[in-house]
């Protein structure tokens, strides 16, 4: 036990490092492999991880004992901002928040592996991650920045840089892979926005049939989950969500074959993704 928390107290601000270098590589991954469109609130997340992914390189390398007095601040900020998000995400407590009122909901979850884990989890982790490591940092003290001597130790280039470089390698491996994918590539060599056009049967739910309670629980459905990328009217918004209203999908596909793909979504390498968009199973909300 003693050995882990020497350990920790001498590595805590490297594990910090690369939580910052990971979250920050695969919050890239998600939205420029993946198509996955950042929400207002994963927005503020990124502003607050990506500069500590810098901060605490500099810092380590100056031997800088002040670190986690500049890490801290931002990263505890950067919890709460996580927090409320993946509340907002798997709770009611925030039920009529008014944020993301514009571009991709937040309540949108792209991923929700094991049923719980969303990109606002993965990010609420590392700075988590973070925080707990500066606190150890903090606690720890001074760090020794001189030999006996009193001369100054060498900076720790090999750590830091190496560190920085594996997480780049492997990311930038996802990166190739994940452009190379054949069907990704098609998704986007197609991502030009179909035109919008009002012709054709309207799937709208109308004055006229609101009164139908099945009907309107749809429609509110629908204004919750799909409206901020399909448009309130259902003809689409640029680079979020084709046209629904009088889509030929609609015209060829039965309602089991509807429903399924709203169920599934549509990722970029799906063979019958048209836009270079994602659809996020069932419009992101479970
Ligand atoms: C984050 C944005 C987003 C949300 C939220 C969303 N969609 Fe989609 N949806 C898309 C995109 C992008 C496509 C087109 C994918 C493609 O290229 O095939 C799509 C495609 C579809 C299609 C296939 C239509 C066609 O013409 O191929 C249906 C049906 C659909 N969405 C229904 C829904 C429903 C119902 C909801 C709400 C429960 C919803 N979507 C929520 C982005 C979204």
């Amino acid at each position: 036990m003693e050995r882990v928390s020497s350990w920790l107290n001498e590595k805590s601000m490297y594990i910090g490092l690369l939580a910052a270098w990971i979250a920050m590589c695969g919050s890239l991954y998600f939205s420029e492999v993946r198509g996955y469109v950042p929400c207002t609130l994963c927005w503020y997340q990124r502003i607050l991880m990506y500069p500590l992914a810098g901060v605490i390189a500099v810092g380590l390398l100056r031997r800088d004992w002040h670190l986690p007095y500049y890490v801290l601040p931002i990263s505890l900020i950067g919890l709460g901002v996580s927090t409320y998000h993946y509340l907002l995400q798997k709770t009611d407590i925030f039920a009529g928040a008014t944020v993301c009122q514009q571009g991709v909901s937040c309540v949108t979850q792209y991923i929700n592996w094991f049923g719980f884990v969303t990109i606002p989890f993965l990010a609420l982790t590392a700075f988590l991650i973070i925080s707990l490591m500066s606190i150890i940092a903090l606690l720890n003290g001074e760090p020794v920045g001189e030999d006996e001597e009193g001369d100054p130790l060498p900076r720790p280039w090999l750590p830091v840089a190496g560190q920085i470089i594996a997480v780049l390698a492997i990311f930038a491996a996802l990166f190739i892979a994940g452009r190379q994918d054949p069907l990704v590539a098609a998704a986007r060599a197609n991502s030009a926005f179909p035109a919008v056009t009002t012709a054709g049967p309207q799937m709208l739910v109308t004055g006229e049939v609101v009164g139908d309670a099945t009907l309107e629980r749809g429609q509110r459905i629908f204004l919750e989950t799909c409206a901020a990328c399909h448009g309130v009217d259902g003809s689409g918004v640029v680079n979020l969500g084709n046209q629904l209203a009088g889509s030929e999908f609609f015209a060829s596909h039965s309602d089991q074959e509807i429903l399924a793909v709203i169920r599934e979504g549509r990722d970029l390498g799906d063979p019958e993704n048209t836009t270079g968009l994602v659809m996020p199973p069932s419009g992101g909300r479970p």
